[in-house]
């Protein structure tokens, strides 16, 4: 039988409106329920407009927007700096230890649906000491609910402590000595925020402190900001992963560097398309990154702004650069062994990647 064509007089309405539903291929179907990690998350990015809307409510905080749909309708980004200025108003509604609590436990019930079974968390303390909010405050609310998460929902989790890179180093000086009495909470220390005209080397003698404080190290490079930055993180603040990275493709010498010493990149690939890093979802470089030997990992960034948890990006990624069963099962064991878990966990955490493969 013919199909009748949209325009036809007697189509009906719905049919000629609905988008073609795409079927979703093997390997995005593998990318669904295989277990993975999620080592590239702001949880300050997971808060979702309706969690926003509540918390101001419950803390008394006004909002420049009437309504979540009002919010939902501004996250038209066209460049980073468009979406921390919307990113950081969005954080202004958390004050009390419980909201903290209460976002990163709707994150880690997320993660869970996407079969997520380790995850290291970002948080920003600057984006609140700076608000008065104690950082005892911002790290017991998160570890609450990072152990709630081991205890019910059999999750694992990090955090590590980002320092805002558009403040000075005298701020991230401050901020890493605030947190000392928390240290046994922390596994390591990254640099976010606008990046472009805030090179690593701005940081060099916080991350040598962090360093000596035996955290581990990473930083978001070579996202919006040049090839230049992901030299820098690796030489200057020792990075043992690069968040982002992707513009690494522009340098060979600096693919060669990171193939050869196993940097894992902690790429977010709707991040990149919400941020115009990339036009379309089919000129992501995630496939070239792969061929290139490279440790890329799949991460969902800032998913409440960005369109999408984990399973999004590896679906979505999957469909559109036709990637197959074994670039999945690559993603997924690059991300548990790019981790900073200990040995004895990373081999469990593989064993489950092996069995959600069946
Ligand atoms: N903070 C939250 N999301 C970020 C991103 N994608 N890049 C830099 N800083 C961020
Ligand atoms: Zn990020």
């Amino acid at each position: 039988m013919n199909p009748v064509p949209a325009s036809s007089p007697t189509a009906p309405q719905a049919a000629a409106l609905a988008p073609m539903p795409t079927a979703l291929s093997d390997a995005a179907n593998l990318a669904q329920r295989i277990a993975k990690a999620e080592l590239h998350i702001h949880i300050e990015g997971s808060l979702e407009p309706e969690l926003i809307f509540a918390l101001a409510q419950r803390n008394g905080v006004a909002l420049a927007y009437p309504s979540v749909e009002a919010l939902r309708a501004a996250y038209a980004f066209t460049d980073l700096q468009s979406f921390l200025d919307i990113y950081y108003a969005g954080a202004s509604v958390l004050l009390h230890e419980a909201d903290f609590f209460d976002m990163a436990w709707a994150y880690f019930l997320r993660a869970q649906a996407d079969n997520v079974v380790h995850a290291e968390l970002f948080f920003d303390p600057q984006t609140h000491t700076a608000r008065g909010v104690p950082m005892g405050t911002v790290i017991n609310g998160l570890k609450r609910a990072c152990d709630q998460a081991q205890a019910q929902l059999g999750i694992s989790s990090h955090l590590i402590l980002c320092f805002l890179r558009h403040l000075s180093e005298d701020d991230a000086l401050a901020t890493l000595e605030a947190a000392l009495p928390y240290r046994a909470h922390l596994v390591g220390v990254g640099l976010d925020s606008s990046e472009v005209g805030h090179p690593p080397s701005k940081f060099a003698n916080v991350f040598a402190r962090s360093r000596a404080l035996g955290l581990r190290v990473v930083a978001h490079a070579g996202e919006e900001g040049p090839p230049d930055y992901i030299w820098q993180a690796l030489d200057v603040l020792k990075a043992e992963r690069i968040d982002h990275g992707v513009r690494c493709l522009e340098d060979a010498a600096l693919v060669k560097r990171l193939a050869a010493e196993r940097v894992p990149l902690t790429v977010c690939p709707l991040s990149n398309l919400k941020l115009c890093v990339v036009p379309d979802l089919t000129q992501h470089p995630m496939k070239r990154l792969l061929d290139a030997g490279l440790c890329a990992t799949v991460n969902s960034d800032d998913p409440a702004y960005f369109g999408g948890y984990m399973n999004a990006n590896f679906v979505q990624t999957v469909q559109a650069l036709n990637l197959g069963r074994e670039d999945v099962i690559t993603l997924a064991r690059n991300s548990i062994e790019a981790s900073f878990v200990c040995a004895e966990h990373r081999v469990a955490l593989l064993e489950k990647l092996e069995q959600s493969i069946q």
